[in-house]
């Protein structure tokens, strides 16, 4: 269970300011799965990430390098984060009204070199991605291995905040507002990307004050 009081923080920034980093929120047993499981997946077990599945496999080496895995509903660790997953979905639903449908998200593996050039994860009425987050599973990160999520503001023009994907850390935000890039990473980074989605692309959202 989710403790309610996380819940209202989270429903909370959403609504205020459309994002939200956490850290410690998964007991320390979880977060040793889903990284063992993260980082033990064999290179096969990836495959280069396109953009805009929904188009087909398109390869955009110049925006994005990176290679996922597609979470999977019967693996026993994967499935611990999707119903976690899923209380957040009712609860944020509760909460805001947002008409959160369901949930996708995959691995991510981005091998020295790898980037994500600045992108927003869904364009307002042509996607149905509502909430994106991101969940890191790096021990020990340091400046020096780079890769920090680069948030912009809404108008694209200042950096937000730069994140680092340090174990345990849970970046939340409007999928549709925070221009964002991964940068380049100088060691192995793995994390797992998720999104919430409405059934259409015209459900009600919030707007961040
Ligand atoms: C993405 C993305 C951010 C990150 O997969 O769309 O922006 O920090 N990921 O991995
Ligand atoms: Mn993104």
């Amino acid at each position: 269970m989710i403790d309610p009081q996380l819940l209202d923080r989270i429903a909370d920034a959403l609504a205020a300011d459309g994002y939200i980093i956490l850290d410690q929120v998964f007991p320390v047993e979880w977060l040793s799965s889903l990284e063992s499981r993260a980082t033990n997946l064999r290179p096969a077990q990836f495959k280069s990430a396109g953009i805009g599945r929904e188009l087909g496999s398109q390869h955009h080496v110049a925006i994005r390098n990176d290679e996922i895995r597609w979470i999977e509903e019967n693996h026993p660790v994967d499935t611990q984060y999707l119903v976690w997953m899923e209380q957040l979905r009712l609860e944020l639903n509760r909460r805001l009204y947002l008409g959160l449908f369901d949930f996708e998200s995959h691995y991510s593996h981005y091998a020295p070199g790898a980037y994500y050039k600045k992108h927003l994860d869904a364009f307002r009425g042509q996607s149905n991605r509502i909430v994106s987050t991101v969940l890191y599973l790096n021990k020990n990160w340091q400046p020096v291995d780079g890769g920090e999520l680069r948030v912009y503001a809404k108008d694209s023009a200042h950096i937000l905040v730069d994140i680092m994907p340090e174990l345990g850390r849970l970046v939340i935000f409007l999928s549709d507002v925070f221009p964002h890039e991964v940068m380049q990473v100088n060691r192995d980074r793995y994390s797992i990307a998720g999104w919430f989605r409405s059934n259409n692309s015209s459900s009600s959202r919030v707007d961040p004050a």
